[in-house]
């Protein structure tokens, strides 16, 4: 374990604290702590998931297991905009397949890739939890239910505007 790669900010470890405090077992924080740490890093990298398996006196391979089954974890630098098209059924009879054909033209990219300025990476996830407003797209935190091409345009005109990425 390389305790200094989790080089928390004074706000996360006050927050580290409280989620150690709050779950009954170090191996229950587990997501919690995840959430954490990808909020803090932006991504998980190797040395971070030892890292926190080494806190969490749980195996290396558990913590990967989680990493590698939730889609909302990542484990290298993101873009600025993770956009998450729901491959869902609900979504996939309301036109998700159209979105993704649009974002893969508009984008020049495929799933899993991201613009070679930064500023935009597609992904293809599970059921968004939003059936009954398909089809839904997930933008980082923000949901985007009802979608259309001429929306989702809209959408990413707007993030377009912005600086490529965060410093
Ligand atoms: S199937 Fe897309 S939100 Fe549920």
């Amino acid at each position: 374990m390389s305790p200094e790669v989790l080089a928390f900010s004074k706000e996360a470890q006050a927050e580290l604290e409280s989620i150690l405090q709050a779950y009954p077992t170090k191996q229950a924080c587990l997501l919690p702590v995840l959430h954490l740490v990808q909020r803090e890093f932006g991504y998980i990298s190797d040395p971070v998931a030892e890292a926190v398996a080494g806190l969490l006196d749980i195996p290396l391979a558990v913590a990967v297991e989680v990493l590698t089954f939730y889609t909302l974890f990542a484990r290298r630098p993101q873009a600025k905009y993770v956009i998450q098209v729901c491959r869902g059924l609900s979504c996939a009879l309301l036109g998700q397949e159209e979105l993704l054909v649009y974002l893969k033209n508009r984008l020049k990219i495929k799933e899993g890739e991201m613009t070679p300025d930064g500023l935009f990476e597609l992904k293809t996830v599970e059921c968004l939890g939003g059936c009954g407003e398909s089809p839904v797209v997930r933008i980082n935190e923000t949901y985007y239910e009802l979608q259309t091409i001429d929306r989702l345009g809209s959408v990413l005109n707007e993030l377009s505007k912005g600086p490529k990425r965060e410093a």
